[in-house]
């Protein structure tokens, strides 16, 4: 069974609570980010948190330890059970967001190749491959890759074995949900879902990856 994670990228409160009203049936977690909490405050993670499903922070957290931990730290008092971080920033950068996710009983996610096509300017093969290895020995939880690159997928998964894999680019980014879906633990879909007349059957379109 492959999870569906909602990427909640609408920009105001009433907006998100909205749909995800309509999907959270559809749905096994919801991840938000800058456009969200930039929009309507860290408070949103409280109001999302009444449908009792795991609410990731996408923040790509991407500074010095000191400060990755004081960001880690907000984002597990306001309610969030994960963060995405950065792995680029190197070992201790990382672990100071894995210490912080695992002692408020979260979990900690790696970006390793990111799925857009500039990715590949300085975060392709070789690079990539890196980034997972440091999140099996900082002991991250999982990584995210690219659902734009099953291939890829392939290759990492070689690298972490059983930790768990989000990865985004299905749907507005041309990724094949059909495809990707074997390789991956968890697929996080935004707009084909929020921006959908219908978000509900949006989401529940993608049921087949859950069964
Ligand atoms: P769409 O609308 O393209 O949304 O379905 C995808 C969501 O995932 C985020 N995203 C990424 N996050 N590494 C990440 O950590 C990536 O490679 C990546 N690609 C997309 C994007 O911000 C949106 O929330």
């Amino acid at each position: 069974m492959t999870e569906l994670m909602l990427a909640l990228d609408v920009l105001t409160r009433a907006e998100a609570m909205d749909i995800a009203e309509k999907t959270h049936p559809y749905i096994d977690a919801i991840k938000i980010g800058y456009p969200l909490v930039l929009g309507s405050g860290l408070s949103v993670a409280r109001d999302l948190s009444e449908f009792d499903l795991p609410l990731i922070a996408d923040f790509k957290v991407a500074d010095i330890p000191n400060t990755n931990r004081l960001i880690a730290e907000h984002v597990f008092e306001a309610g969030f059970s994960g963060i995405i971080t950065q792995g680029f920033t190197g070992r201790d950068s990382v672990s100071a967001c894995v210490d912080v996710a695992h002692s408020a009983g979260g979990k900690c996610y790696v970006v390793t190749e990111m799925s857009h096509p500039g990715a590949l300017d300085f975060m392709g093969e070789g690079i990539a491959e890196r980034l997972a290895a440091l999140a099996v020995e900082c002991n991250a939880d999982g990584i995210i890759a690219p659902a734009t690159r099953p291939e890829r997928v392939k290759a990492l998964r070689e690298i972490i074995g059983k930790k768990k894999i989000l990865s985004p680019g299905v749907g507005a980014q041309g990724g094949s949900a059909e495809e990707i879906a074997p390789l991956i633990d968890s697929m996080i879909v935004g707009r084909s879902i929020y921006n959908s007349e219908d978000p509900a059957k949006a989401a529940q379109s993608y049921s087949f990856i859950r069964n």
